[in-house]
């Protein structure tokens, strides 16, 4: 079983299973992390923001344009954010990072 990490809003650490093939943010909803998802990862919101800890970055793969467009909306963007709908958990992540943000 692969295993993640959020950083919550305050700075707290979770670890948390991280079964692969589910989204980030399905991960952070069956863990109580705080990280919104309205639209439920149908691309129609920005909720589900997160930045991925740039040591991850590069394996969290590409960016369709879909969601670069969505990303646009969000607050507090960084290098490195992603949609937690969009980004599901594979092998190779095992051990990801990201960063969760209170500003919506
Ligand atoms: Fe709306 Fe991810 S939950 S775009």
């Amino acid at each position: 079983m692969a295993t993640m990490t959020f950083v919550e809003a305050d700075g707290t650490e979770k670890q948390v299973d991280a079964p692969v093939g589910m989204s980030i943010l399905e991960i952070a909803h069956r863990n109580s992390v705080d990280l919104e998802g309205a639209c439920e990862g149908s691309l129609a919101c920005a909720t589900c923001h997160v930045i991925v800890d740039p040591a991850w970055y590069e394996k969290t793969g590409v960016i369709s344009e879909d969601e670069e467009d969505m990303l646009d909306l969000a607050y507090g963007v960084e290098d490195t954010s992603r949609l937690g709908c969009q980004l599901i958990m594979t092998e190779e992540l095992d051990g990801l990072k990201v960063r969760v943000t209170d500003e919506m």
